[in-house]
């Protein structure tokens, strides 16, 4: 039976900001049917698409990101916050819907030719996602999808990954 994956975001508002409701993924992540069903809708869109790894931001991009890559098979790449990394490391900056923020893979994360799957919790304005794409791509990955659980769909962040193909399991 599937559920209503809905029933399991939760919404705020004025957070961060008067004006903004922020949808809490959480109660979803924290459900075992609910996040078993997302995780299988994403591995579902993914599973014809030949993925070699999946690559999430920090932090519910991991969330995300990991059971998917565990399900395909593959392996696990995470864009992280800037100063976390050990290793050499490419850096891209972005803009938030709130604020600014760069993000860093160590460098040989992904091997030139590799199919990638990109993941995150939610798409807003698409600067989080497309500065991961920036990476992957530098590095010579090729970006075979795109999803996330949530896409808010007036922050028109699909139009930042409009070369690219995008799965939302929900809108809002
Ligand atoms: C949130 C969310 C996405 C991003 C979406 O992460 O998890 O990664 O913002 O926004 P955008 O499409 O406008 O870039 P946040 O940066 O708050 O980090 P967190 O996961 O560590 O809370
Ligand atoms: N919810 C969760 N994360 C977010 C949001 C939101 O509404 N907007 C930007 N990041």
């Amino acid at each position: 039976m599937s559920l209503d994956l809905h029933k399991y975001v939760v919404s705020i508002p004025d957070y961060p900001e008067k004006g903004i409701i922020f949808r809490d993924i959480l109660p979803l992540m924290a459900d075992g049917q609910a996040f078993k069903q997302a995780t299988h809708e994403i591995v579902d869109y993914a599973k014809n698409k030949h993925v070699d790894m999946v690559v999430g931001p920090e932090a519910r991009g991991f969330i995300v990101g990991c059971p998917v890559a565990y399900a395909l098979g593959v392996g696990f790449a995470p864009a992280r916050k800037k100063g976390k990394l050990p290793r050499p490391a490419i850096s891209s900056t972005y803009d938030l819907e709130y604020g600014e923020a760069t993000l860093q893979m160590e460098n040989d994360a992904i091997k030139p030719g590799q199919r990638v799957l990109v993941v995150d919790d939610l798409l807003a304005t698409g600067g989080t996602i497309s500065a991961t794409i920036d990476m992957v791509e530098r590095m010579g990955g090729v970006v075979v999808g795109t999803a996330f659980i949530i896409e808010l769909k007036d922050l028109q962040g699909r139009k930042k990954i409009a070369d690219y193909d995008v799965k939302a399991l929900m809108e809002y």
